[in-house]
C-alpha cells in the first residue's frame, strides 16, 4: 500500500470526511444536484454517500463525534475500513482523502483504517492476481495531513503488514530458523542490527527453558537479538522488548485436544511479530531511543525426545522448574529471554505473548491483559497509548497469592498454577525471572481473527503494535 500527499490539483476519486452534515458546504466540485443528493442521504441518517461521476467517484463520509475523543478516533478508522470495501467494490486503484472536520487528524485516522483493512495474504493462492484488491494508493490533500504524519502512517502500515504476514505464514514455511531469517531481512530493510543465536550457541548458553520446549521438535530453536541504537538516545539504559516465538504450539505431550484448538496455533509467535514489527518501525522512524528486542523461538511438539510432565528443568537463570504441563511452554521460553535481558541493566522490559487462554477468556478479543512491576507513570502511559490507538489494556494484579499457586514440591517453581487465575499465575512465573521494571502483555485474545472485523483482516492482526509504538514515541518526553 502506497500512502502519500496528493501533488496534483485534481483527483479522480475523492472521499470527503465530515463530522457534521453542515460541512457539505465545504465540499467542492460537486454539482448542485449531487450536493442535494448527498444532503438528502445524510438527512436520512445514512453516513456514507456514493456519487458516481463521469470522471471518478466522490464519497461523502460522515463521522459524528462520540462520547470520548478516543472513541471518535476509532470511528474514523472504522469508516476508513468501510471506504476500503467500497473502493474495492468499484475497482478503484486510488482514493484521495479530504478532511473537512474540526479534527486535524481525521483524514489520517480514516486512511489508517482503510490501509489496515486493505491487507491481504495471497501467497498460497494460485489465483492471487485475480484476488488482489484494486486499491493501491491512499492519498491526502495538502490540507488534510502533514508530510510527517503521512510518512509515519506509511511506516506503521508497512510494519503491521509484515507482522500479519509472519503470523499468517504456517509452520510448513515459518520454522524458528525461518522466523529468524525473516527478522534479519526486516533488520536489513529498516537498518537495525540482528544477531541470531543458533542451537549450538543456545546449548552453550544453557538456555534450559527454550531447549526443553524444543526437545520434542524436529527443527532447531533460535534466539534472535535485535538492536536499534540512535545517535542520541533519550534513555540512558535500554528498553528491551521480548516476543514469544512459538512458531507452532501443539501443546507437546500435554497435547491440545485436536478439535479446533490447534487451528490457530501457527499464530503462537504473534508476540515475536509484534516486537519485530515495532523494531522495524522505530528504526525507520529513527526514534531517539535505545531499544533491544529478543525472540526465543521454537515449535512445541510431542516428538520422541519431548519434555514430559514431571520433568525438572534447569532454566537459563539457574532456577529449576517442575513442568506439570508441556502446553505451558510460552513461559518456559520467555523466562530464558527475561533472564538474558538482565545483562543490559534495562530501564524497562516489555514482553508480548499469546500466553494464556485465560486472558483470552477474560477480555475476549477486545483488549490486552497486562500486568507488571513498572512504576505508575509507565503503566499510565501504556494505558493512554492503548486508549489512543484503541488497542486497550486491562490490568491484572500480581498478588503474592498467585505466586503461592506456582510453588513446587520438588523444584523452585512449577509451570502451571491450577484451575483459577491462569493469566496471573503465568505472570507470576515470568516475574520470577525479572529484576528490573517490567510489563507483560498477554495478547492471546487479540492476535488472530477468524473473520474480518472492521480494519482487522482475517488471520494475524498485529494488535499491540500501534499501542507500543505510540508508547515509545511519547517515551522520555514527559
Ligand atoms: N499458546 C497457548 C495460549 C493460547 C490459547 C493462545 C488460545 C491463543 C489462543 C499457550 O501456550 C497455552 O497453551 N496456554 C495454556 C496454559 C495452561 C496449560 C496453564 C492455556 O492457556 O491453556
Ligand atoms: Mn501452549
Ligand atoms: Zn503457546
Amino acid at each position: 500500500m502506497e500512502i502519500r500527499i496528493l501533488q496534483k490539483s485534481t483527483a479522480a476519486n475523492l472521499a470527503w470526511i465530515l463530522d457534521d452534515a453542515s460541512k457539505l458546504s465545504l465540499v467542492t466540485g460537486l454539482s448542485e444536484t449531487e450536493l442535494k443528493y448527498a444532503s438528502d442521504v445524510l438527512a436520512a441518517d445514512q453516513t456514507f454517500v456514493t456519487i458516481n461521476r463521469y470522471n471518478g467517484f466522490s464519497f461523502v463520509i460522515l463521522v459524528k463525534n462520540k462520547k470520548t475523543a478516543n472513541q471518535t478516533a476509532e470511528a474514523y478508522r472504522k469508516a476508513g475500513a468501510e471506504l476500503q470495501t467500497v473502493c474495492n467494490k468499484y475497482k478503484l486503484a486510488e482514493i484521495v482523502l479530504c478532511n473537512t472536520t474540526s479534527l486535524p487528524g481525521a483524514a489520517i485516522l480514516t486512511g489508517e483504517g482503510a490501509a489496515l483493512a486493505n491487507y491481504q495474504f495471497l501467497k498460497y493462492r494460485t489465483e492471487a492476481k485475480k484476488l488482489t484488491n484494486s486499491l493501491q494508493r491512499i492519498l491526502f490533500t495538502k490540507n488534510s495531513a502533514t508530510v510527517k504524519e503521512v510518512a509515519q502512517l506509511q511506516t506503521t502500515i508497512d510494519a503491521i503488514y509484515k507482522a500479519r504476514t509472519l503470523v499468517n505464514e504456517p509452520l510448513s514455511y515459518l520454522s524458528a530458523e525461518q522466523l529468524a531469517a525473516e527478522i534479519s531481512l526486516m533488520g536489513k530493510e529498516a537498518g537495525f542490527k540482528v544477531t541470531v543465536l543458533n542451537k549450538a550457541r543456545i546449548v552453550k548458553e544453557k538456555m534450559g527453558g527454550l531447549l526443553a520446549v524444543n526437545r520434542g521438535s524436529i527443527q532447531p530453536p533460535t534466539f534472535t537479538i535485535m538492536e536499534h541504537i540512535p545517535k542520541k538516545a533519550l534513555n540512558k539504559k535500554p528498553i528491551v522488548l521480548i516476543g514469544k516465538g512459538i512458531v507452532y504450539d501443539t501443546g507437546g505431550l500435554s497435547l491440545k485436544p485436536t478439535a479446533n484448538s490447534m487451528d490457530r496455533m501457527k499464530s503462537d509467535m504473534s508476540g515475536a511479530a509484534v516486537v519485530a514489527a515495532t523494531m522495524y518501525a522505530i528504526s525507520k522512524m529513527q526514534l531517539p531511543l535505545h531499544v533491544i528486542a529478543l525472540v526465543p523461538a521454537t515449535d512445541n511438539r510431542p516428538g520422541e525426545e519431548a519434555y514430559v510432565p514431571g520433568d525438572v528443568i534447569a532454566m537459563y537463570s539457574g532456577a529449576t522448574v517442575e513442568v506439570l504441563n508441556t502446553d505451558a511452554e510460552g513461559r518456559m521460553v520467555l523466562a530464558d529471554a527475561l533472564h538474558w535481558a538482565k545483562r543490559y541493566k534495562p530501564e524497562l522490559v516489555v514482553d508480548f505473548a499469546t500466553l494464556t487462554g485465560a486472558a483470552a477468556a477474560a477480555v475476549g478479543e477486545h483488549g490486552i491483559v497486562c500486568m507488571g512491576t513498572a512504576d505508575d507513570a509507565i503503566r499510565q502511559a501504556f494505558h493512554e497509548s492503548g486508549n489512543r490507538q484503541y488497542e486497550r489494556l486491562v490490568e491484572y494484579p500480581l498478588w503474592d497469592e498467585y505466586g503461592d499457586q506456582i510453588k513446587s514440591d520438588v523444584a523452585d517453581i512449577k509451570n502451571i498454577g491450577g484451575a483459577t487465575g491462569g493469566a496471573m499465575t503465568a505472570g507470576k512465573f515470568l516475574e520470577h525471572f525479572t529484576d528490573y521494571p517490567w510489563m507483560h502483555f498477554d495478547i492471546a485474545g487479540v492476535s488472530f481473527q477468524t473473520a474480518r472485523k472492521g480494519y482487522q483482516t482475517t488471520g494475524g492482526t498485529g494488535y499491540g503494535i500501534r499501542m507500543v509504538l505510540d508508547f515509545l514515541a511519547h517515551y522520555g518526553k514527559a
